[in-house]
């Protein structure tokens, strides 16, 4: 069933056949002609699951009852009034996210991003993100591709990351996030990046 903190159900499988293969035999190949930068958006870093300051503590701990995750961090950024959570089994796997208010929505006037975007769509994923190789390229094509960003492409090597946020999609509200890291950084956005991402969610 969907949480009732966090909106997501929760999928579990056992692979029988061949891990990763989800044909059957009556499966037939699509003939998609996918374009060639398409091929350096990898596999899924992270979702970033917005929720109520007060079910922050019980979303993380249900989503840690239901599988084997570890409370890995928080991160505090105060001039977006907001906590970031990550649940994950190791820093190179992929990290569930759970960002919330400090406190409690007041007021669209008195309160951040998180806690109005969440008045106004409910407690749900925010974004999916994409460890995305050459990203500078990719992200130059998706633009070719009429792809719209609430930013620019943020970070450095030297910060541990760039990364860059689409609109929100007209068809699921999900904004995609690409995203490369440098080294073994395990964040999701640095000092610097903080108040361009502030401007960009004031837009949503
Ligand atoms: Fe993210």
């Amino acid at each position: 069933m969907p949480s009732k903190y966090t909106g997501n159900s929760l999928g579990f499988i056992e692979w029988k056949g061949e891990k990763g293969v989800y044909s059957s035999p009556e499966s037939r190949r699509l003939d998609w002609n996918r374009s060639s930068h398409s091929r350096n958006i990898r596999w899924l870093d992270h979702a970033a699951t917005r929720v109520r300051a007060q079910d922050r503590d019980p979303a993380i701990l249900e989503f840690m009852r239901l599988t084997n995750y570890d409370f890995d961090f928080s991160i505090y950024v105060k001039s977006l009034n907001s906590i970031t959570n990550v649940a994950r089994l190791s820093s190179s796997d992929f990290a569930m996210v759970f960002t919330s208010g400090i406190t409690p929505f007041v007021s669209q006037l008195a309160s951040g991003p998180t806690e109005k975007f969440i008045k106004n769509f409910g407690p749900r994923v925010h974004h999916i993100a994409f460890q995305t190789e050459e990203i500078d390229a990719t992200v130059e094509a998706l633009k070719q591709d009429e792809m719209k960003f609430l930013l620019d492409l943020v970070g450095s090597p030297e910060e541990g990351l760039k990364q860059i946020f689409s609109l929100p999609s007209k068809n699921t509200l999900l904004v995609l996030e690409y995203i490369h890291r440098y080294g073994d950084f395990d964040g999701f956005f640095t000092k610097s990046n903080v108040t361009s991402l502030t401007a960009a969610t004031a837009k949503q």
